[in-house]
C-alpha cells in the first residue's frame, strides 16, 4: 500500500472566473461562490482551504496599477477572515485557513480574531501566518517600506509567542457555567500575561474564550533560510512553491531537519507543496488546453505581473529570450526562487511557460494520468501533500469539478488520499497520517 498524502487549495477571495465559455463569475463578494466550492471541497476531503491574502493593489509590472486591475490580479480581495467565517458555517468537516499579517494586526486583534473563528468553525480554523512582502502593504500601515526580512521574522517569533500567551490565558476549566452560583467564568483562572517583548507589549488575558484547539493550526510558507527556519519552529503544515522533484524534496528534507533540531517531531510539519494540474478528458485535449492557456495574448503579462507583485521586481524590464540576470528580493524569496531556476539556462519565456504548472512536469492530462504523477511524486519526495490551486487563484465550477469529481476520485482509487474524515479538529485531521 503506498502511505497516503493530504490535499489542500490554495485560493483568495478575489474575482472568480468571469469571461471564460464555461464561466459566468466575476462578483463573488457575497461569497456564495466559494461556499460551493467549499462544499464541493468537503466532499472531496480536503485537509483544508487555504485562503491566500495581500494587503495592497501593486504596481510593480510596469509601474503601473494597470495590468493588476484589467486581468483583476491579485487584487481586488476581500477581507479573508468573514469569508473563513462563513464557509466554516457551511461545511461541518474541513479545515479554513485564513492569512492574516503580523505585520497588518496588533497581537491582541490577532489572537481575538483566530480564537473567535476557531470557536465558529469547531475547532477546524487555520492561521496562515505571513509577515507580508511588500513595499506598498508597508506603506498602507504607516511605514515608508517594507523592514528586511530578517527583522520581519524575528518580530514573527515574538509575536507568535505573545498570541500563545494570550490563547494560554483562560486556563482549562475557566467556563463554569455554574447555575448554582451564578458564575460564567472562574476569575482565578484567567489571567493577564503582561507580555513585555523587544518589539510588542501586551497586558491580557484575552477578552474572549480560549479557541477550541488551545491554538488554531498554524501554516507557513517560509521560503528563505530565515523563513524556513522560522516555519520549521512554527508550523504544523508548511505551504511551498518549488521547481522540480528535486527541489521538493531538498526543502521538505530541510524543514524536517530544522524541525528535529528545534527539537520537535518531523512528522508533524506537513509540508504541500503547490501544483496547478490542466486536466481534460483525454491527455491530448488537456494538452491543448495547455497550449491555448499559455499562448493566450496576455499569459506572460498576468504571469509577470504576479511574480513582480510579490517580489516588487520589474519583469518588464527583462528580455523574454535572455536569461534573467541574478536577483534577490526582500519580499517572497522563495517564490522568486522557484520561479526563476537559477543555473537552468532557460529564458525568461521558457521559465514563465513552466511556471503554468508551477514548475511541476507531468500535471498536464486526464485524472489518471495527473493521479499516477501525482502519487509517483509524493513517493519520490516522501511526503506529504499536496495544494492544488488554479490559475492566476481564477476558480470556475468547471475547474472545480474536474477536480474533485475528477482527480481527487482517481487519487482515492489508488488509495493515497483521504476518502473520510475521522477528526474533529484541522490540527488532528493533518496529524491523522
Ligand atoms: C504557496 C504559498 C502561499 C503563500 N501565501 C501568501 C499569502 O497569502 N500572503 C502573503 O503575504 N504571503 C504569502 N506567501 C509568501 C510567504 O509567506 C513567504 O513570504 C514566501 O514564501 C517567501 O519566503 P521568505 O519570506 O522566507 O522569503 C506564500 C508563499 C507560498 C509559497
Amino acid at each position: 500500500m503506498a502511505k497516503p498524502f493530504h490535499l489542500a487549495w490554495f485560493m483568495n477571495f478575489s474575482v472568480d472566473e468571469w469571461n471564460t465559455p464555461f464561466a459566468s463569475g466575476g462578483k463573488p463578494w457575497t461569497g456564495q461562490f466559494y461556499i460551493d466550492m467549499a462544499k464541493s471541497m468537503e466532499r472531496a476531503c480536503f485537509d483544508y482551504i487555504m485562503i491566500e491574502d495581500t494587503l495592497m493593489i501593486s504596481d510593480a509590472y510596469g509601474g503601473s496599477m494597470e495590468a493588476y486591475l484589467k486581468y483583476a490580479l491579485m487584487g481586488p480581495k476581500g477581507d479573508p477572515a468573514p469569508l473563513a467565517a462563513l464557509i466554516a458555517n457551511h461545511t461541518s468537516k474541513m479545515g479554513v485557513v485564513a492569512t492574516l499579517s503580523t505585520m497588518a494586526y496588533p497581537p491582541f486583534m490577532l489572537a481575538r480574531l483566530c480564537a473567535t473563528l476557531d470557536n465558529i468553525a469547531e475547532g477546524r480554523f487555520g492561521w496562515n501566518i505571513v509577515t507580508s512582502g511588500e513595499n506598498h502593504a508597508a506603506q498602507n500601515f504607516g511605514m515608508d517600506e517594507l523592514p528586511p526580512r530578517q527583522a520581519r521574522y524575528d518580530m514573527a517569533d515574538e509575536y507568535v509567542q505573545l498570541v500563545k500567551q494570550l490563547w494560554g490565558s483562560w486556563e482549562p476549566g475557566a467556563v463554569v457555567l455554574d447555575r448554582e452560583t451564578d458564575t460564567y467564568a472562574d476569575y482565578t483562572k484567567v489571567k493577564p500575561i503582561n507580555f513585555e517583548g523587544k518589539y510588542f507589549k501586551s497586558r491580557g488575558p484575552l477578552n474572549c474564550v480560549p479557541p477550541v484547539q488551545g491554538r488554531p493550526a498554524f501554516v507557513q510558507a517560509g521560503g528563505s533560510p530565515r523563513g524556513r527556519q522560522f516555519a520549521a519552529e512554527t508550523a504544523d503544515s508548511i505551504i511551498a512553491a518549488a521547481s522540480g522533484v528535486e527541489a521538493m524534496k531538498e526543502y521538505r528534507d530541510d524543514i524536517r531537519k530544522r524541525a528535529a533540531a528545534s527539537g520537535r517531531d518531523p512528522d508533524e510539519v506537513k509540508v504541500f507543496f503547490i501544483v496547478q494540474p490542466i486536466l481534460g478528458e483525454t491527455d491530448a485535449e488537456a494538452k491543448e488546453k495547455f497550449d491555448r492557456y499559455v499562448g493566450s495574448p496576455s499569459y506572460i503579462a498576468k504571469t509577470l505581473s504576479v511574480i513582480a507583485s510579490v517580489t516588487d521586481i520589474d519583469f518588464s524590464q527583462f528580455d523574454l529570450d535572455k536569461e534573467l540576470p541574478p536577483l534577490t528580493t526582500n519580499g517572497e524569496q522563495g517564490s522568486l526562487n522557484a520561479f526563476a531556476q537559477w543555473g537552468s539556462g532557460k529564458t525568461l519565456r521558457q521559465l514563465t511557460i513552466e511556471n503554468a504548472t508551477w514548475g511541476l512536469e507531468g500535471v498536464v492530462g486526464t485524472p489518471e494520468t495527473v493521479a499516477d504523477r501525482m502519487a509517483g511524486v509524493m513517493e519520490e519526495v516522501g511526503g506529504d501533500g499536496f495544494l492544488i490551486t488554479s490559475p492566476f487563484q481564477r476558480v470556475s465550477r468547471q475547474y472545480i469539478n474536474e477536480v474533485c469529481e475528477g482527480l481527487v476520485p482517481a487519487l482515492q482509487r489508488r488509495g493515497v488520499t483521504r476518502t473520510a474524515y475521522t477528526k474533529s479538529t484541522l490540527r488532528d485531521t493533518l496529524k491523522e497520517f
